[in-house]
């Protein structure tokens, strides 16, 4: 089993504060940066582009975790490992050419992930196992942080835990929107191991720090 890991999403973060807040992320012991990257077609919301994600790569060291909810990401996937990605995930619903597109992201030198909406299958991702070093279960519909984990996502997350070990792949399981403390405990049985968090983390009442050690907590 991988080791649980927390992946802060800079989408509730205050821009105006950016280094600042990603400073307190890697001293809370944030594991990665989540950066959300919306093009207002696959998602009615439009939010960063690789520039952000270089920003990010000046700033810390923590690598980039860059899900891409964006049509045509083939055309993007250069310019953000460029720009520092470490991780970056697809999603299944955009590409139909996705296999293609995970193997350039490798080839690249960067992880290679796939992402699925709530309205996906886990059966959708089955063939392309072998091109992935992480599947990202999404626990809302794509498009804005701090809107309400789905309950139906866990039996999800258990369908997809049980297709990579059976594949005896070494795929991480990350589930991301929703996500606080107790929804992370409940993730965890049901088969996760990567978090996403950004409400959790930057709107916590006692501050960033707190925010991250309840996640730590849960992962104990
Ligand atoms: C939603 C994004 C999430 C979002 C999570 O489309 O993919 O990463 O930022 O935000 P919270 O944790 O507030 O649900
Ligand atoms: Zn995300």
């Amino acid at each position: 089993m991988n080791q649980n890991l927390l992946s802060t999403s800079i989408l509730s973060a205050d821009f105006a504060a950016l280094e600042d807040q990603l400073r307190q992320v890697e001293k809370a012991g944030g594991d990665w940066i989540h950066i959300d990257v919306m093009d207002g077609h696959f998602v009615p919301n439009i939010t960063m582009g690789p520039f952000i994600v270089e920003t990010c790569h000046r700033i810390t060291q923590l690598p980039l975790d860059v899900h891409l909810m964006i049509k045509n990401s083939e055309r993007y996937i250069e310019p953000f490992i460029q720009a520092g990605a470490s991780n970056v995930t697809i999603h299944i619903e955009e590409n139909p050419n996705v296999a293609r597109t995970l193997q350039e992201i490798r080839r690249l030198g960067a992880h290679p992930g796939v992402a699925l909406n709530p309205g996906t299958p886990a059966s959708a991702i089955e063939a392309i196992l072998p091109f992935v070093d992480m599947i990202l279960v999404m626990t809302v519909n794509p498009g804005f942080s701090g809107q309400k984990f789905i309950p139906e996502s866990l039996s999800k997350i258990s369908t997809v835990r049980h297709m990579i070990e059976h594949s005896s792949l070494p795929i991480r399981l990350e589930v991301d929107g929703g996500i606080g403390r107790d929804l992370a405990m409940q993730c965890i049985a049901a088969g996760a191991d990567t978090f996403v968090a950004a409400t959790a983390i930057f709107k916590h009442p006692g501050g960033i720090a707190a925010g991250i050690s309840e996640f730590k907590q849960a992962f104990k």
